[in-house]
């Protein structure tokens, strides 16, 4: 095969036109693949001698050649030619020229289309892996800081409203549940990743003798794919995945835009370390949070490269078609964006400040406890609704006369309810607040303690 000519060069009369080579390559992103390429086209071979399609000597030849392959492209010396359109060509290109007839013999009873199946299972498998690692750093961290902040009241807020006073540690874990979920969706994402689609050829499976479940015996798939079309047209794995990781990005994110919020002059909860802040070109004493405004905006993205994925999915008619080759940039730039978002914040939750004073004084204001006011009431026996409603009232007069709840008298209170006794003022304190709510789930300090020590087996 001469330097430019394609593999399927066969049929056609004229060249490839230039535009159109470089408008249908995918080499200068696929090359990624490499590694899970080398990897399959070895167990391919060595299926194929197994089964005495090629010799023992050929199957040994393919794999020194892929090998040595693979060293070059590691050491940076493999030239890639731009008229190869994919890493598939690139490496089946390189191998025939060096090791002659027998690397001709690789493609036997396969398919690029497989073969690309083949790669991204290999691939996505590998980084699943890596993230379920980084996920796990993140969940940790947001329990270790968990633990650091025991104590620590943070005012709690619903419709950006302050709320109710809850303990800041509750408030952490809540991240680290989320990000359980998220492992257990990757988790169960990957059963669907690990199946091997090869031997499903172009699409209807080929008619030489091969063994499918020696190859996967070979590359740690605990299944084959039970449907050659199916095996070369599916992308669901890669679609969920995009979405299990879009629903991590979301959990960043939200946590990232609370420390945007609460870096803010303005609230001043918190403080995030020089190191992961950046300046102003302008204002000298600007410090903004754009690592937490880049996981933000970066969510965007992922959600973007998920609907770029579904919609190239919809309407593709049976079974491969090159469209297909457009769900590699998404899935990629997915995987970086995931793991470099994992990685700098788990990185940056060791280095916030919180500032317990100005979270305490916070979580006392805005009636925060006028709840437990209306919970005191439902003790003595009156209906929760009527006790809302004299509560309300309550909270009236005191905007009217510019007080806190803790600065009427009991006097006052009597007003509005004949049975209000001294003890009301207990239940008024942001700490009996939080420490009131006991049950699974509350924010009790021995609550959130003891699902510290579930998470971590004790
Ligand atoms: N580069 C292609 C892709 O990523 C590989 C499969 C190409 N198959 C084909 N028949 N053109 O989808």
């Amino acid at each position: 095969m001469k330097k430019d000519e394609k593999p399927w060069g066969g049929r056609f009369s004229e060249p490839t036109d230039r535009e159109v080579e470089a408008f249908t390559t995918s080499l200068h992103y696929d090359r990624r693949l490499y590694r899970c390429d080398i990897e399959g086209s070895i167990a391919h071979a060595r299926m194929l001698a197994k089964q005495g399609i090629i010799t023992k000597r050929e199957a040994t030849a393919i794999r020194t050649g892929l090998l040595a392959i693979r060293s070059e492209i590691e050491a940076g010396t493999f030239l890639f030619h731009p008229d190869d359109e994919d890493i598939h060509m690139a490496v089946e290109k390189a191998l025939t020229a060096r090791i002659g007839e027998a690397g001709g013999k690789l493609h036997t009873g396969r398919s690029r289309n497989d073969q690309i199946a083949l790669d991204i299972r290999l691939y996505l498998r590998a980084e699943i892996g890596d993230i379920l690692t980084l996920l796990g750093n993140l969940k940790a961290g947001f329990v270790e800081r968990a633990k650091a902040e025991m104590g620590a009241i943070l005012p709690g807020y619903t419709h950006m409203q302050k709320a109710q006073p809850v303990l800041l540690s509750h408030y952490l874990l809540a991240f680290r549940e989320m990000l359980d979920r998220d492992e257990a969706r990757l988790r169960d994402c990957l059963k669907r990743v690990n199946v091997m689609p090869l031997g499903a050829a172009a699409l209807a499976g080929t008619g030489l003798p091969i063994d499918r479940r020696y190859v996967a015996r070979i590359l740690g798939f605990p299944q084959v794919t039970a449907n050659s079309m199916d095996s070369v047209s599916d992308r669901d794995f890669v679609a969920e995945f995009i979405f299990a990781a879009s629903l991590v990005m979301m959990h960043l994110s939200r946590f990232c835009e609370d420390l945007i919020l609460w870096s803010t002059d303005e609230f001043g909860y918190v403080e995030i370390a020089d190191a992961f802040t950046t300046g102003s070109s302008i204002m000298p004493q600007k410090k903004n949070p754009d690592v937490a405004e880049l996981i933000r905006g970066k969510t965007g993205r992922v959600y973007g490269n998920l609907v770029a994925l579904l919609t190239i999915l919809k309407g593709l008619p049976m079974t491969y078609n090159r469209d297909l080759q457009e769900d590699k940039e998404p899935l990629f730039d997915t995987v970086d964006t995931l793991q470099a978002s994992l990685r700098v914040l788990t990185a940056m939750i060791g280095r916030l400040t919180f500032n317990r004073q100005r979270m305490e004084t916070g979580a006392g204001g805005g009636f925060s406890t006028a709840t437990d006011l209306a919970e005191y009431l439902v003790r003595k026996g009156v209906p929760f609704r009527e006790a809302h409603g004299i509560v309300g009232r309550i909270v009236a007069f005191c905007i009217q006369q510019g007080k806190a709840l803790t600065g009427l008298t009991l006097k006052e209170f009597r007003k509005f309810y004949k049975g209000f006794e001294k003890d009301l003022f207990q239940c008024l304190t942001v700490r009996q607040s939080i420490q009131a709510r006991q049950e699974i789930g509350g924010t009790a300090e021995d609550t959130v303690r003891r699902r510290i020590a579930e998470i971590e087996g004790r």
